[in-house]
């Protein structure tokens, strides 16, 4: 496939900016058939941007407290998105609730990873609420981005074990490696065509996905 008729993601950040790293150089070294357009933080002190310039990858920052309120901010961040030209928005570590205009105007194109085994633990905080509960697994989870926070189909789970002694920073750690491999792996299926989101849900290799596909990596992730 040439650079041209590669598959275009734009990817929206909020701080370190590590998901995207991980995509990026997947669709750099040819694994994932796409190339990553844009990169957008909703703030300028946004680590992620300047790893995204090292990558070669434009950078630019639309940031929340510059707008009057969500629709002026959702509307430029469209604008900046669209102008991108992406088959795909990738969330990676936007920390920020996007409304159902914004969802509906990518639906089916529009992903995230959330730290949790979702349907567990929706929102913030989710290292130390899995802590809290005294659970012995714990993860990370892609999903389609639907107007339901966190509640949009799950393609796919990285479940790790929760260790003695672990607190939020190793744990957070371990998840985080996870991360790194699932979620260029769930961009691979849909650069490559494998995976598709529609109103009938998801389909992979063409067959309806009935439940998320679960990785565990209790050897690999220490
Ligand atoms: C990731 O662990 C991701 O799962 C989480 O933020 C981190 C971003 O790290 N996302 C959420 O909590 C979304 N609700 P990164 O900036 O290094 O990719």
């Amino acid at each position: 496939m040439t650079d041209s008729a590669a598959l275009r993601l734009v990817i929206l950040i909020s701080g370190r900016g590590s998901n995207m790293a991980a995509i990026a150089q997947a669709c750099a070294s040819g694994r994932i058939a796409a190339r990553v357009t844009r990169v957008i933080a909703d703030r300028g002190d946004a680590a992620g941007l300047a790893l995204a310039r090292q990558l070669g990858i434009e950078a630019l920052a639309v940031p929340r407290q510059g707008f009057a309120d969500r629709d002026a901010f959702e509307t430029e961040l469209r604008r900046q998105i669209d102008q991108a030209a992406p088959d795909l928005v990738v969330l990676a570590g936007f920390m920020r609730v996007l409304g159902p205009e914004f969802v509906a105007a990518y639906a089916g194109r529009l992903l995230n990873i959330h730290p949790s085994l979702l349907p567990r633990h929706k929102g913030l905080g989710t290292h130390q609420k899995v802590l809290d509960a005294g659970e012995r697994e714990h993860g990370a989870s892609v999903h389609f981005v639907t107007a339901e926070l966190d509640g949009g189909p799950v393609v796919l789970q990285a479940r790790v074990p929760v260790r003695t002694g672990d607190d939020v920073e190793r744990l957070s750690a371990r998840v985080q490696r996870c991360e790194h491999i699932i979620y260029p792996q769930v961009v691979e299926w849909f650069a490559s065509g494998r995976l598709r989101c529609g109103s009938a849900g998801i389909e992979l290799d063409g067959q309806p996905l009935a439940a998320p596909l679960v990785e565990d990596f209790d050897g690999l992730c220490s």
